[in-house]
């Protein structure tokens, strides 16, 4: 005998969402867990010191392909977005931080600066860039594909 069950707007809905968390931390993984292949094709780009990004808030880095967002938090923790909302594309570079997250300036989405998800109801997924910090310089990985001439 097969079993079926009808899903209804909620369990949908909720599918959907775990659905898009998944692929949400799935991406952010790729990007702090390199293959061996993809460290060699990767660069670290020193981008500005840790004091030159305002606390609370963000430097856009300019690439060949697109415009990152670097976020500094409160605690000095640095990550690194597409600056491109996953809702209609708002600058997240310009939205308002808080704790690891950031509002869109724009329809005030709010995102998970480690993971990119959207936070709930929403629903979406921003690129994530790996980070490091060094002697109180900021580095951004990058694969050689997305680094500027
Ligand atoms: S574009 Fe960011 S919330 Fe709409």
């Amino acid at each position: 005998m097969i079993g079926l069950s009808v899903l209804d707007e909620a369990d949908v809905a909720a599918n959907l969402h775990s659905s898009m968390a998944i692929l949400c931390a799935l991406r952010a993984f790729e990007a702090f867990a390199f293959t061996h292949e993809e460290a060699e094709m990767t660069d670290w780009i020193e981008i500005a010191a840790l004091e030159d990004i305002p606390k609370l808030g963000s430097r856009v880095i300019r690439t060949d392909t697109m415009d990152v967002a670097v976020f500094r938090t409160r605690d000095d923790q640095v990550f690194a977005l597409r600056d491109a909302c996953p809702h209609k594309g708002g600058p997240l570079s310009q939205g308002i931080v808080h704790g690891t997250s950031v509002t869109c300036p724009l329809h005030n989405w709010k995102i998970d600066l480690a993971s990119g998800e959207a936070l709930g109801p929403d629903e979406g997924c921003a690129n994530v860039f790996a980070t490091r910090i060094e002697n109180g310089r900021v580095f951004l990985a990058l694969k050689a594909d997305e680094v500027a001439a």
